[in-house]
């Protein structure tokens, strides 16, 4: 997919809000090993994928993760892995990764120079020149219209100052997207790519217009949260094991008892797809549905098996199966509260 010029976006991403978080992923720096062979196995299997066009791999972080004393950690392992990988790159010919940050709406956050600002200290945690995309994290458009301004004015500084190769939001609906669309195009910035919750436990009308929107002002949308927390791979279902933290517990506990005959769809549909996992064909809808999805995922097995969603093109009549047997379910994920029009 391509955006502003020498910016292009694989196929698949890998989300990396677990790498840092105690609270709801269960996060200890005892996993920083297996983090290290994930990040190696999606910047392989990236490199791998033919029709990414040689996109390098996207990690989507956020100087907001990582929880206490960890705050920035997803940053500075991405900062950390990616310094190692490239000494051990031997003719630094290897794509670079497509880091692509959030900064977070902080209320303290409420001048043009405090996102420039928010944008070095990432460049520095993640131990890079120039970040490859810099994304508001959510908009405060609707509490604090006067902050979303300055949020607006210092994404294009972050662009003309040369910090980030392209520039993007999330949490946006429709609405609020076309109005800073059109306002950076003012500036003559473009906006590359938009990020909202995205599965097909969260296929709303906001989502669907999304989808339009997007395909007509040439945006990449960016499908957070695609395996719904995890519930979607088919092992919190139905009679499936304990969510590991509280809070996922909390996250499933009304759509986990509803979500049955959507696995047992996605179940369906992988063996017609030759063997798929359910967690592989609710990736390969996201895909099918013009999207990119960034599955999060803390082993290197999760990422190889992620990546193997690529291998397949759902149908027209498959992705409707899902998505009916998804509606008349009747389950579906708690949307942003940050989420906008
Ligand atoms: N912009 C925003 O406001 C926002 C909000 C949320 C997320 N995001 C981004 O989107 C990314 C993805 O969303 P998410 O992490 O919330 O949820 P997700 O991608 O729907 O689910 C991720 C979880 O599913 C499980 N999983 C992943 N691959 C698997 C596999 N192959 N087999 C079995 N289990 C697998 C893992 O958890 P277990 O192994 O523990 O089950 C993993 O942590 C985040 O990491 C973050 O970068 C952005």
């Amino acid at each position: 997919m391509k955006g502003p010029k020498e910016f292009s976006v694989p196929r698949l991403g890998t989300g990396t809000w677990a790498w840092g978080n105690k609270v709801v992923w269960g996060y200890d720096i005892s996993m920083d090993a297996e983090l290290g062979r994930a990040y190696e196995a999606a910047r392989r299997l990236t490199a791998c994928d033919q029709a990414s066009n040689g996109a390098g791999a996207l990690f989507d972080t956020g100087d907001s993760y990582g929880t206490g004393r960890l705050s920035g950690r997803s940053e500075v392992l991405l900062g950390e892995f990616g310094e190692r990988h490239r000494s051990e790159d031997d003719d630094g010919e290897g794509e670079e990764a497509l880091l692509a940050t959030k900064l977070a709406t902080y209320p303290w956050r409420v001048t043009r120079r405090s996102m420039v600002s928010a944008c070095e200290a990432s460049l520095r945690r993640l131990k890079v020149d120039k970040v490859g995309l810099a994304q508001i994290h959510w908009p405060a458009s609707n509490y604090n219209p006067l902050q979303e301004q300055a949020l607006w004015r210092g994404l294009g500084d972050i662009y003309d100052g040369g910090l980030a190769r392209a520039v993007g939001v999330s949490n946006y609906g429709p609405k609020q997207l076309k109005k800073i669309h059109a306002y950076l195009a003012g500036r003559g910035v473009p906006l590359a790519t938009c990020q909202v919750q995205l599965s097909l436990l969260s296929y709303g009308p906001m989502q669907k217009e999304l989808v339009a929107v997007c395909a007509d002002l040439g945006v990449t949308l960016i499908a957070y949260s695609p395996l719904a927390l995890g519930l979607l791979t088919g092992k919190y279902g139905e009679g499936g094991a304990k969510a590991p933290t509280a809070i996922r517990s909390l996250a499933f506990r009304k759509a986990a008892p509803k979500c049955g005959p959507l696995l047992r769809e996605l179940e369906r549909v992988g063996e017609e797809c030759g063997g798929l996992t359910q967690g592989q064909v609710a990736l390969a809808w996201c895909v099918a549905k013009g999207t990119v999805p960034i599955p999060g995922a803390k082993t290197a097995a999760q990422v190889e098996q992620n990546f193997g969603a690529l291998g397949a093109d759902l149908t027209a009549s498959q992705c409707a199966a899902l998505e009916r047997a998804a509606e008349e379910s009747g389950a579906r994920v708690q949307q942003n509260i940050f989420q906008t029009e």
